[in-house]
């Protein structure tokens, strides 16, 4: 028998997300997609090797992936719980019993009548009789659940092999009562996706920077900022002193910038071959141990095409630090570098 996952991308992003499994394993084929973005897909090889040839290298635009070890057929009504939890008793536990680990399931469709934290409550229990330790935020082993109407999909596996810790790659942040923009829940996810440290003090040039969410995010970590943007900040940061705004494109100022960043940022709306050309212009004002985060707006065909060929261009001049479509990004991705 095959291996199978359950790969999960943004809705649009589905067959590029499934040629990026087709580039490491040639003979991996969809079964069917459960929803847009959600697919269910046989392997041509181990899943532990996938898992491994991703460790090395992760894709971008797949945001979560997951082996299925068993599938179950459901009708949607209460009975349905107590067959998962016969199966998980057969199952579990998973990778090792000794585990922190978490139970993340997904319903996909509606008319429910159950919800999925019935769904993770009955399945941990499971777990927890077996000696295992339930860390939903950080769990280093993963039961996920998949479950369509007619059809149920569970699979163990070490969160570190699912590509993000949450269910399906979901990560959702509270909007805080000061927060500017949207835009705050990509940063707060880059930073925690691709493991950004943040300097204590110093000095962040934010590229693109109104109304000003980002530069929030680094004023609040206790950065000043240069935010550079020819359009309005929210009143709050204007009258920030150290918040520097520089009404300008970043093409009409990076020419005369003399300082040095610890951290410079970039969600300039732009062509994305153009943004990361003035990101490498930028890059010269970097500190050796400094960091930079940008935003590459994708257009709505050949994405994927268009994704390839800017990183290519930032590898031949940076270190790509990671790149992900994250779940805060819309048609867009996001890139950490730093200096080669
Ligand atoms: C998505 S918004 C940035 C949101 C911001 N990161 C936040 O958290 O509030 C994109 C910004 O890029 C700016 N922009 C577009 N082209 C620019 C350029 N050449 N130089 C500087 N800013 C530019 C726009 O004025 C717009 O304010």
């Amino acid at each position: 028998m095959p291996d199978e996952v359950i790969l999960t991308s943004s809705p649009d992003a589905g067959p590029i997300a499934l040629d990026e499994i087709r580039a490491v394993d040639k003979a991996a084929r969809l079964r069917r997609w459960l929803e847009p973005g959600i697919g269910w897909a046989e392997l041509g090889i181990p899943w532990e090797t996938l898992a491994a040839r991703w460790r090395a290298q992760p894709p971008v635009f797949c945001r979560h992936i997951c082996p299925v070890h068993v599938r179950l057929p459901l009708q949607q009504t209460p009975d349905d719980l107590d067959k998962l939890v016969e199966l998980c008793w057969q199952f579990s536990p998973g990778p090792d019993a000794s585990y922190p680990f978490s139970v993340q399931t997904r319903l996909i469709g509606g008319g429910w009548s159950y919800t999925r934290f019935d769904v993770n409550t009955r399945l941990a229990h499971v777990w927890l009789e077996h000696g295992g330790t339930l860390d939903v935020r950080h769990p280093e082993a993963v039961l996920s659940v998949v479950l369509t109407p007619t059809e149920g999909y569970l699979g163990w596996s070490r969160a570190a092999d699912n590509l993000s810790d949450w269910a399906g790659g979901v990560r959702r942040f509270k909007w805080e009562a000061d927060q500017i923009s949207r835009a705050e829940f990509k940063l707060l996810e880059a930073l925690e996706v691709f493991k950004l440290p943040m300097p204590a003090g110093g000095l962040a040039l934010d590229l693109g920077a109104a109304p000003g969410g980002w530069t929030r995010i680094m004023r609040r970590h206790g950065l000043r900022v240069t935010a550079v943007d020819p359009a309005e900040l929210d009143p709050r940061l204007a009258a920030d002193p150290l918040v520097h705004h520089i009404r300008q494109t970043a093409q009409q100022y990076l020419p005369k910038l003399k300082e040095t960043f610890d951290v410079i940022l970039n969600d300039m709306r732009m062509d994305a071959h153009a943004s990361a050309r003035v990101m490498l212009a930028a890059l010269k004002h970097l500190r050796d141990d400094g960091w930079a985060l940008l935003t590459l707006k994708l257009p709505e065909r050949k994405a994927g095409d268009v994704a390839a060929s800017v990183l290519a261009m930032l590898r031949a001049d940076c270190r790509v630090l990671g790149a992900r479509q994250l779940f805060h990004n819309r048609s867009e991705i996001t890139v950490a570098i730093t200096h080669h």
